[in-house]
């Protein structure tokens, strides 16, 4: 269960968060917990969370590990200060920042290569979905990306798909829409890396998901855990989908 904080909360308000949050997911061992601030927080993220089952995540990094690049974070830099995950290839990050498969790639072997574990998102967008086109989409997204790494890399990976006309707008893909795209992502990783490559890898659905619709989604064995965004800002509501 992870969340992405995305440009929300300074440091004080990381703290602040934890000292909620950490006393309300102490009996949950079924999962792994992961929290994704702005990269500024990472430090009071970890100091807040040390000693406590949650991990700490970056939400970008680039993919050289030092260098003249004004602005950008390196992998070896979100390691050292404590954080274990960084999300890579959000579609803010496509529609924004100019991100393409081949980027999400260099930034997943760049995060592997610090001993980072990525969580690589991929989706359609709405007019891709209204045209039929989910399926050409995704498979576009995993050849581009994904299918880049070698099967040693690829076994590190989680994946979150994320529809992006369900995030932030309070329209989740039902259940049944979430888990046929996850078969479908589910089929690359065994064209790509085979079966047991398929079996094993994480597949995290994220967009609009709240405290009441994670269980519905969670009911659907394609669905490995889930990516959530608003709902990972308040500490009670966050602890509630943790705790599904
Ligand atoms: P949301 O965001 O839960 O606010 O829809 C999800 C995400 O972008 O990761």
């Amino acid at each position: 269960m992870a969340g992405n904080w995305k440009m929300f909360k300074n440091p004080a308000e990381t703290t602040a968060f934890f000292e909620k949050f950490l006393p309300q997911v102490a009996g949950a061992t079924h999962c792994e917990i992961v929290l994704c601030p702005p990269a500024i927080n990472i430090p009071a993220a970890v100091a807040a969370t040390a000693g406590s089952r949650v991990e700490v995540g970056a939400q970008n990094l680039y993919w050289k590990n030092e260098g003249a690049f004004t602005g950008e974070i390196s992998g070896p830099m979100i390691k050292a200060a404590g954080a274990a995950w960084v999300i890579i290839g959000h579609s803010e990050r496509r529609q924004f920042f100019g991100e393409t498969d081949a980027t999400v790639l260099e930034r997943t072997k760049a995060a592997l290569a610090a001993g980072l574990k990525p969580i690589v998102c991929v989706g359609e967008m709405l007019a891709e979905r209204e045209a039929g086109e989910t399926e050409a989409v995704l498979h576009q997204q995993f050849a581009g990306g994904l299918a880049g790494l070698s099967a040693e890399e690829f076994a590190r990976v989680v994946i979150a798909y994320e529809p992006v006309w369900a995030i932030g707008t309070g329209k989740t893909a039902t259940p049944e829409m979430a888990a046929d795209a996850h078969r479908i992502i589910r089929g690359r990783v065994e064209a790509a890396f085979g079966g047991n490559a398929a079996a094993a890898v994480r597949i995290l659905y994220g967009g609009s998901v709240k405290p009441d619709n994670v269980k519905g989604l969670m009911a659907q064995p394609e669905i490995d855990g889930a990516l959530v965004g608003g709902a990972s800002l308040e500490a009670g509501s966050f602890a509630s989908i943790v705790n599904f």
